[in-house]
């Protein structure tokens, strides 16, 4: 089967296409073609290895990918695709069926076939969704989810979502919202309109406001493009305020503090251990019109370069997204 393959970390150059095994099912496993699958942060974080968080991430992500070469040379975890196998064990599933979900960090997905467990974090693929904008759920809806309830949100409560057109950041606006609070997300001018019809409450243009120095205070600030600090937002937070971060060993470490010290709080958790509910959770929440995933740009597989280049630029709206073959 062909796959984009990496042997070194590096620049988007060192990604490949190459002939690889087609994997074979076991019996707990089902066989997917993928059809579609995100380019994400962490794959582009991944295939260099974090060089831009500095020495320590750096270390820590070699030790977790492989300290020389990469231990798994196909990236991608977001897809999309229809069971092609399944193992003799397998019951939720069945050959034909469409499917979505996430492999995580055992990534493999940038391939035409990926095998995963009937329980890992796959469902049914929402029947009003093509396998492209499938494909673009679980990267930013899982973990806004995860760090959307780690903050314990409950109405009557405010929420300030910054980078509100990411991949993290379009989810976390629906997510709130569904959660039932008031939700006021920060972008630039040309993402406005997006991020209105994702249901902000109010949005901010941060090349025209800084929403630190507007007076407003809110229970929880969501940095969900990894731009923001705590020590910035503090002051924009009410007593007992949150602020919630997706980026930085920096904030790990206030995380620990701030669970012991003082009032405000910094919350960061990771790795993220979303489950297969929350994958049905968000299913549901598409099937019954509350979220919907948004995309960005879509390439072939074989521009999968391109398409790292432009993740990299840290611009894109939503999600970016590979098709095999005739993706749909
Ligand atoms: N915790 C985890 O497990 C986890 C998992 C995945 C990703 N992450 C991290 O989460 C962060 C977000 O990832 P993502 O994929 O959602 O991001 P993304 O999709 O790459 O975010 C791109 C968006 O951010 C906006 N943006 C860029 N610079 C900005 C700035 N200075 N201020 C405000 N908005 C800005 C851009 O729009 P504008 O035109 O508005 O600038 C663009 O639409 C990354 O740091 C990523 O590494 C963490």
């Amino acid at each position: 089967m062909k796959a984009v393959v990496y042997d070194r970390y590096g620049p988007p150059d060192v990604l490949r296409i190459a002939d690889v095994a087609r994997p074979e099912p076991k019996d707990d496993e089902v066989l997917i073609k993928v059809r579609a699958v995100a380019v994400t942060r962490g794959d582009v974080h991944t295939r260099e290895a974090n060089r831009k968080g500095g020495p320590a991430v750096m270390l820590l992500s070699r030790l977790v990918s492989g300290v020389r070469r990469p231990r798994q040379p196909i990236l991608g975890s977001e897809l999309a695709g229809e069971v092609a196998a399944v193992g003799s064990s397998v019951t939720e599933f069945a050959v034909g069926d469409a499917v979505f979900g996430s492999s995580g960090f055992r990534f493999g997905a940038h391939a035409e076939f990926i095998c995963l467990p009937e329980s890992a974090r796959i469902a049914h693929k929402p029947a009003n969704l093509s396998f492209e904008e499938a494909a673009a759920i679980c990267d930013g809806g899982l973990n806004a989810l995860w760090a959307l309830r780690l903050a314990r949100l409950t109405p009557p409560q405010t929420i300030l979502v910054y980078g509100a057109s990411g991949a993290i950041g379009t989810a976390g606006v629906q997510l709130a919202k569904h959660f039932g609070v008031d939700v006021t997300a920060v972008t630039s001018t040309r993402n406005l309109d997006l991020v209105r019809s994702l249901g902000a409450d109010r949005v901010i243009d941060y090349t025209r406001e800084d929403f630190t120095r507007n007076g407003q205070a809110y229970d929880v600030i969501f940095d969900a493009v990894g731009k923001e600090s705590f020590t910035r937002c503090a002051p924009s937070l009410k007593p007992g305020g949150r602020y919630l971060a997706t980026d930085g060993l920096g904030n790990l470490l206030r995380a620990v503090w701030s669970s012991r010290f003082g009032d405000k709080k910094v919350i960061f958790s990771i790795p993220p251990r979303y489950t297969k509910q929350d994958v049905l959770f968000l299913k549901e929440l598409i099937e019954s019109g509350r979220f919907r995933p948004v995309v960005d740009r879509s390439y072939p597989l074989e521009q999968v370069v391109e398409a790292s280049r432009y993740v990299e630029t840290e611009q894109k709206v939503g999600n970016v997204i590979l098709v095999i073959g005739s993706g749909g």
